[in-house]
């Protein structure tokens, strides 16, 4: 943990500025890497929006707001970051991960931490293909990043527990609750809550009731989202690939069947806030 100074997050979307968020925040330098500038410049926006309304609520003072800014760097380059702990955030593709991690170990030194932010995959899958897998791990953060306690920290088959016990620490000192967790498909979180929205979006299929009724329930007995709406904020091809990867990992168990409703709303770009409408129209 001594050891770790500089950062990396690769994925600027949802999740990854939002972990660049928590690392600045708590006094690391980050490198965030995306294929695009639109991203970057977006994820840059994200960072001094939030912290502008953290210092309007009294929560940090302008100059805690300047230095974590200036703690943030971005790339396009991924051959650029080269850091001590590298949080890998891009989508939920195994064969993406790969692509990444097996670049990343060209310019990184062998002791570089490599965790990723899967939701679903299992960690020794992601080591598998890598030439060092003692130093690969899971660190799932949840949406969103910089307001949620919890992170799941996970150990594959391979993983060297002084990188279990330097991320657990780690969590704490970005103001988390860390959770060590065994490498099992889902982990714990996305395996308990994908009944969630996998049988709410059933409910919907079978022409039970409306999302906008799912949510209105849920959300009256004191869930602070209710499926769809938590959904539209995840990104509903995100929710929708994390359920593909858990059936598949459960060697196609049907209480892990993904929807033809949430396939539709993919294949038809209605992937939530990001794109402007989901289950609800944001435009
Ligand atoms: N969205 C959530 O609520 C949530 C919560 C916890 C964990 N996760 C996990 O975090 C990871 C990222 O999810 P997200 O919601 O931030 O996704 P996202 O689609 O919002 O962002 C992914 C980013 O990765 C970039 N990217 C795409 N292909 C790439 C490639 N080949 N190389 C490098 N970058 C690439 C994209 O440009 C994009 O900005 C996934 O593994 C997901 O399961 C998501």
């Amino acid at each position: 943990m001594e050891d770790i100074k500089k950062i990396a997050v690769i994925g600027a979307g949802v999740m990854g500025r939002g972990i660049a968020l928590v690392c600045v925040r708590a006094g690391f330098e980050t490198i965030l890497f995306d294929m695009g500038q639109d991203m970057l410049d977006d994820a840059h926006g994200y960072l001094h929006d939030f912290f502008k309304k953290s210092v309007a609520k009294g929560k940090m003072s302008q100059e805690e707001m300047d230095a974590s800014m200036s703690r943030l760097s971005t790339t396009v380059f991924l051959e650029t970051c080269v850091a001590d702990l590298v949080i890998e955030a891009v989508p939920e593709k195994l064969s993406i991960k790969h692509s990444v991690f097996l670049s990343l170990e060209k310019v990184n030194a062998a002791d570089t931490i490599f965790a990723s932010n899967t939701s679903t995959i299992p960690i020794t899958q992601i080591a598998g293909a890598l030439a060092h897998p003692e130093r690969v791990a899971g660190l799932h953060f949840f949406n969103p990043a910089p307001l949620m306690k919890l992170v799941e920290v996970i150990g594959g088959v391979d993983t060297d527990p002084v990188v279990l016990e330097t991320l657990t620490r780690l969590s704490a000192t970005l103001g988390k609750t860390p959770v060590q967790v065994s490498d099992e498909p889902g982990f714990i979180v996305n395996r308990v809550a994908r009944q969630f929205y996998l049988e709410s979006l059933r409910c919907v299929e079978e022409g039970v009731t409306s999302p906008e009724a799912v949510d209105r329930i849920m959300e009256s007995t004191g869930f602070r989202m209710g499926p769809f709406r938590l959904m539209d904020l995840i990104g509903v091809e995100t929710n929708h690939a994390v359920s593909q990867s858990l059936y598949e990992a459960f060697f196609y168990a049907g209480k892990f069947r993904p929807s033809r409703l949430q396939q539709k709303m993919v294949d038809a770009g209605r992937w939530g806030k990001k794109s402007g409408r989901g289950f609800y129209d944001y435009r």
